[in-house]
């Protein structure tokens, strides 16, 4: 990819607003918007995101009504990503999800395996005493995870929207009561919706690159 090339992504990606409801992104196109989530980098190498796919037109809808930041975007879209985070209890040095990453994820020998914990648990004492504090360092991640497929999406001329403006508590209802999460493991971190834009999105507009910027040489 040259720079202009790169450069026309970055324009390409907005947050699109409606999506073509006749256009289906290919199940190949998905494939590495999905990859570029599963490879995105996460503090500690915690990976603590799971990816729901929606590809059901009434559960889109469902969602879309009780969410005013995707009301159109939701209904609209051909791939919905709500995307999950693991609940503080998952993420502690010493829990099943971090042991099963260790060690048969990263296939890390015993003794590795133990110093990585001794960190995680010094880091968990300094920073995470609180749930809420942990969890909210697992979002974090998961957001990165989202603004590297909203990317990957844009090299394929794919649109996307993040939405963060949902109503947590009903979609965790909509899924539960689906079977869908387990809210013992996973919280809602936000959501993404994916599709072909209807409109041509207006101009970006951002501060410059002298009011963003300091170089220190
Ligand atoms: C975490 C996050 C949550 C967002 N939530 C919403 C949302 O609920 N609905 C929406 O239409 N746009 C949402 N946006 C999009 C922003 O409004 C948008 O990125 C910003 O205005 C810049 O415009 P652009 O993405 O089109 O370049 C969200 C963006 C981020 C990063």
């Amino acid at each position: 990819m040259n720079k202009k090339e790169i450069m026309d992504v970055l324009n390409f990606r907005h947050s699109c607003k409606e999506f073509d409801i006749n256009k289906k992104i290919s199940d190949d196109d998905f494939e590495v918007i999905l990859e570029a989530g599963r490879l995105s980098p996460s503090s500690m190498g915690i990976e603590p995101w799971k990816f729901l796919v929606i590809e059901n037109q009434e559960l889109k809808n469902e969602l879309g009504a009780v969410c005013w930041g995707g009301k159109v975007q939701m209904p609209t879209s051909s791939h919905l990503v709500v995307y999950l985070s693991r609940a503080a209890k998952e993420l502690r040095f010493d829990s099943n999800y971090i042991n099963h990453l260790l060690k048969e994820v990263k296939h890390l020998p015993e003794d590795v395996v133990s110093t990585y914990k001794g960190i995680m648990k010094s880091i968990e004492e300094a920073r995470f005493k609180e749930d809420s504090d942990l969890e909210a360092y697992a979002s974090e991640q998961v957001h990165i995870a989202l603004a590297n497929m909203m990317n990957v999406a844009a090299m394929q001329g794919i649109d996307s929207c993040p939405i963060g403006g949902i109503d947590r508590k009903a979609v965790e209802k909509i899924l539960v009561d689906r079977g869908l999460l387990d809210t013992d493991k996973f919280n809602i971190a936000l959501c993404g919706a994916f599709g072909y834009r209807v409109n041509d999105p207006g101009e970006k507009l951002r501060q410059g690159m002298d009011e963003i910027v300091t170089w220190i040489k």
